[in-house]
């Protein structure tokens, strides 16, 4: 080997021993990550997450992860080939925004405070802070349903949804039935990107919460 190759080869090897001694990599986000009620969004989060900005359907930007975003967009068209029309409504919340969210809801004297912690996280503990986790709401017959106990009542359409959510990397988030797993009500419209779409095909398959599948592949 000629010394230029060498040094050439030395240099690098020195930089990837410099960039694991010091954490530094540019690995961008952990999109298994797992956030919820005992689970912290990770500190350095915000630094490596990118986000980019779109409109939801009621025309305010929001932001949302760039890969999920992008996965999403695939997702809605093959529905909308099934005549299932679904809508971004909220995505990344900034802890803050989630706080305003807890307290607006808080305040509602139709929902009460037991209701609210049902359907949402501490602010902190909630994985819209991620980007990863889109609330969409459907519109059918040129109507509407954001709201939870109507989209709840939508079964045929969200089973639509749910048949399709692994082939692009997303799954359902807080299922029927597993509220003591995942410490929330049912929320078919709570979609999560995780990337790997053979985890998501296991998950899916198996109607297993994302708590369940993390603890057995620990
Ligand atoms: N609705 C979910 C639980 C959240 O607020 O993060
Ligand atoms: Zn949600």
């Amino acid at each position: 080997m000629k010394m230029k190759k060498i040094k050439i080869l030395l240099f690098v090897m020195t930089l990837g021993l410099v960039f694991s001694l010091t954490g530094c990599s540019n690995d961008g986000i952990d999109y298994l990550v797992l956030v919820n009620k005992k689970n912290k969004l990770p500190d350095d989060w915000e630094e490596k997450v990118e986000l980019e900005t779109v409109k939801n359907i009621w025309d305010e930007d929001i932001k949302v992860e760039k890969e999920a975003l992008s996965q999403f967009k695939k997702l809605r068209s093959a529905l909308l080939k099934e005549g299932v029309d679904i809508e971004l409504e909220s995505v990344y919340r900034s802890v803050k925004e989630q706080q305003e969210l807890w307290d607006e809801w808080s305040k509602d004297p139709e929902k009460g405070i037991e209701y609210v912690k049902k359907y949402v996280a501490v602010p902190g503990y909630s994985e819209h802070h991620t980007g990863l986790a889109i609330d969409v709401c459907i519109k059918k017959d040129g109507k509407i349903i954001n709201n939870n106990d109507e989209m709840i009542a939508e079964r045929k359409i969200f089973s639509k949804v749910h048949e399709k959510l692994a082939d692009y990397g997303f799954i359902l988030r807080y299922l029927e039935g597993k509220d003591d797993i995942t410490g929330y009500s049912y929320e078919p419209w709570h979609l999560r990107y995780i990337k790997d779409k053979e985890i998501a095909k296991e998950i899916m398959s198996k109607n297993i919460t994302f708590e369940e599948y993390k603890e057995k592949n620990k």
